[in-house]
């Protein structure tokens, strides 16, 4: 298994300050940045869109991983993509073809991930294995930060370890959702090898961002 990937969420950074802050959990060790955009339609929550992405570019160079949680999804692919996108995340009920989609990200020269939410099944996924780069299993309903962890989550994590292993490819697998030190060994023990932590890293203002990325790694 890989090292394993944290990917704070900046939806639990403070807005007013989102360059700083990005900034900040850059430094602090993250190793992905996690980018919720939601519509107010596909979740009950409006965030942010590509001209935000494309502010924070210039205050990391680490992969932005952007979720997209909007319905319809593609036609805004492309300007995540300009914005400075590196991972482009849909959820198949996004749109009535995921497979397409997936394709519409890879023409873009952008890694593609595909998210499940809580009751949609990891075979969602099976036959768009040999596409994409990255799982992402929702392990909250989408919307909101600071959500508990969803025990039953846990299996669907290592039905996909096994999957993926099976496959040969590198697929990364990340959870999303009430990540903190208790949940992340056991999302970590089912075969995750990245987390994405909104509250957990941002808790306890930026002198704490370090250590609270190195705990939820398992580091000591
Ligand atoms: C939920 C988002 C998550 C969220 C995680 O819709 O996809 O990325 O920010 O927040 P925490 O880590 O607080 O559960
Ligand atoms: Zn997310």
């Amino acid at each position: 298994q890989k090292p394993v990937r944290i990917a704070p969420s900046i939806l639990s950074a403070d807005f007013a300050r989102l360059g700083e802050e990005v900034r900040a959990i850059d430094a602090a060790g993250a190793d992905w940045i996690h980018v919720d955009v939601m519509d107010g339609h596909f979740v009950p929550n409006i965030t942010i869109g590509p001209a935000v992405v494309k502010a924070l570019r210039k205050h990391s160079a680490k992969p932005f991983d952007v979720h997209l949680m909007i319905t319809p999804a593609d036609p805004f692919i492309e300007a995540f993509a300009n914005a400075g996108a590196d991972c482009i995340s849909v959820h198949p009920e996004s749109g009535p073809h995921l497979h397409r989609t997936i394709q519409t990200i890879k023409a873009l020269g952008k890694r593609a991930g595909v998210v499940l939410n809580p009751a949609t099944p990891a075979s969602a996924i099976y036959h768009v294995m040999d596409m994409i780069d990255l799982i992402l299993v929702m392990s909250v309903n989408p919307g909101f930060g600071g959500q508990k962890f969803i025990e039953g989550q846990l299996d669907k994590i290592a039905d996909l370890r096994m999957r993926i292993d099976a496959s040969g490819r590198d697929i990364d697998l990340e959870v999303d959702g009430g990540i903190d030190r208790e949940t992340a060994p056991r999302a970590i023990e089912a075969g995750a090898d990245a987390l994405v932590a909104g509250t957990a890293t941002f808790t306890g203002g930026p002198d704490a961002y370090a250590a609270n990325i190195a705990a939820l790694r398992g580091d000591r």
